[in-house]
């Protein structure tokens, strides 16, 4: 293990908007504020005002969108941050959402074999998921994250009052990672989630300390993903292989979390036949679904596409399948091998509740 993930991770939750005195900048001989155009028009100005940046502030103005998480776009931040001369000892800072803090560290990571870089998440997403425990990386070959290692900020920066501006879509791609916090560490917090009457910032904020600290939790005890970690993978074989298909080019691309939201379903389901998982789970998930996916349908003849996304899963070996599935709720088997038959039975199970639960 690389001595800078057994460093403790420095996160700070932001109740107000007092960044001053919480963030140190001045030990560095440059910052670079990598923004892109929503985060530079909302996020920015705020720090700004509160007199946390150095007067020479170097703004870098990032991409957006999924397709641009690229060696192209880490290879264009690093010409910038060379021609504006970027050293060992500056720092960048990255104001976004999971795909700018995904980015941004990759590069900081390996910029001068890798710079100082801090985050300050501005989704919900980021907030709970994206910028705690290290993990950084590029799509690569339409492969998600494929491309990338494990490095910690210096500091993480949440401050809840950034979802304000979020457009309502991807403001709720973010909870499907808290209810997959909730399904493999805190039953009782799952629960809560999917009771709330409304999903809106104010009151999802009480909840996003509860999902740092589990996810805080499960990346200390194995930072570098060898065993425990992979729990924090439920849900994803599926919803990598849904985002990735549905990404490409002429399909209804799903967004991160609305693809994990159908992948927690049908992982809990592949958790139920694997390894004797109770159907309540999913049932209670079925209640918030509709609230967190948008019109999508797939069918059988798309099976074959979707299962080679799931074949090149990091989690597998060799040829085979594997996933964090569930046994009981808090009770993860964090790589269970599952056959390619079942895999597409999910899939197909998945199929169905589109076109027929969740439509009706
Ligand atoms: N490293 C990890 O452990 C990890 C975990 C989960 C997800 N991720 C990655 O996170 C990415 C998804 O992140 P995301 O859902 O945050 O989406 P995103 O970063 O693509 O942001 C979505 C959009 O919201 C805009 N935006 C961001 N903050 C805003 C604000 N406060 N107000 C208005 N608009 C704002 C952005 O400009 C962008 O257009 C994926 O690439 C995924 O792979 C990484
Ligand atoms: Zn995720």
């Amino acid at each position: 293990m690389g001595d800078e993930m057994k460093q403790r991770e420095k996160i700070v939750f932001m109740e107000t908007a007092d960044f001053s005195g919480r963030v140190d900048l001045k030990r560095y001989d440059r910052v670079f504020v990598l923004v892109d155009e929503n985060t530079q028009d909302y996020c920015y100005p705020l720090l700004q005002q509160q007199g946390v940046l150095p007067d020479q502030v170097l703004m870098i103005t990032g991409p957006q969108g999924e397709p641009m998480k690229t060696l192209t776009s880490a290879t264009a931040l690093w010409e910038t941050l060379t021609e504006k001369g970027a050293t060992r000892n500056s720092c960048l800072l990255v104001l976004g959402g999971g795909l700018l803090c995904d980015l941004g560290a990759f590069t900081a990571s390996l910029f001068k074999r890798g710079m100082d870089f801090m985050l300050i998440p501005t989704t919900l997403l980021a907030q709970v998921d994206a910028s705690i425990g290290g993990k950084n990386g590029v799509n690569f070959s339409h492969i998600k994250n494929h491309i990338g290692c494990f490095r910690l900020p210096e500091q993480v920066l949440i401050h809840p009052a950034f979802l304000s501006t979020l457009p309502r879509r991807i403001f709720l791609s973010g909870i499907s990672e808290m209810l997959k916090h909730g399904l493999i560490a805190d039953y009782g917090y799952f629960q809560s989630l999917v009771s709330l009457p409304e999903f809106t910032p104010e009151a999802l904020t009480p909840f996003i300390f509860s999902s740092v600290q589990i996810k805080l939790k499960i990346t200390k005890v194995d930072p570098k993903e060898k065993n425990y970690r992979k729990a924090l993978n439920f849900g994803h074989s599926i919803g990598h292989a849904l985002e990735s298909w549905s990404n490409e080019a002429g399909k209804t691309a799903l967004l991160h979390g609305e693809a994990v939201a159908l992948g927690l379903l049908a992982e809990l389901w592949l958790s139920g036949q694997c390894l004797g998982m109770s159907p309540e789970p999913a049932a209670e998930l079925k209640r918030v679904l509709p609230r967190l996916v948008p019109d999508f349908s797939f069918s059988p003849s798309d099976l074959d596409a979707l299962l080679w996304y799931v074949f090149q899963d990091k989690k597998n070996v060799a040829d085979d399948i594997y996933m964090a599935l569930l046994k009981n709720p808090e009770e993860t088997v964090p790589a269970f091998r599952v056959e390619k038959e079942w895999v597409s039975k999910a899939f197909l199970y998945l199929s169905h509740y589109l076109t027929t639960e969740k439509k009706g």
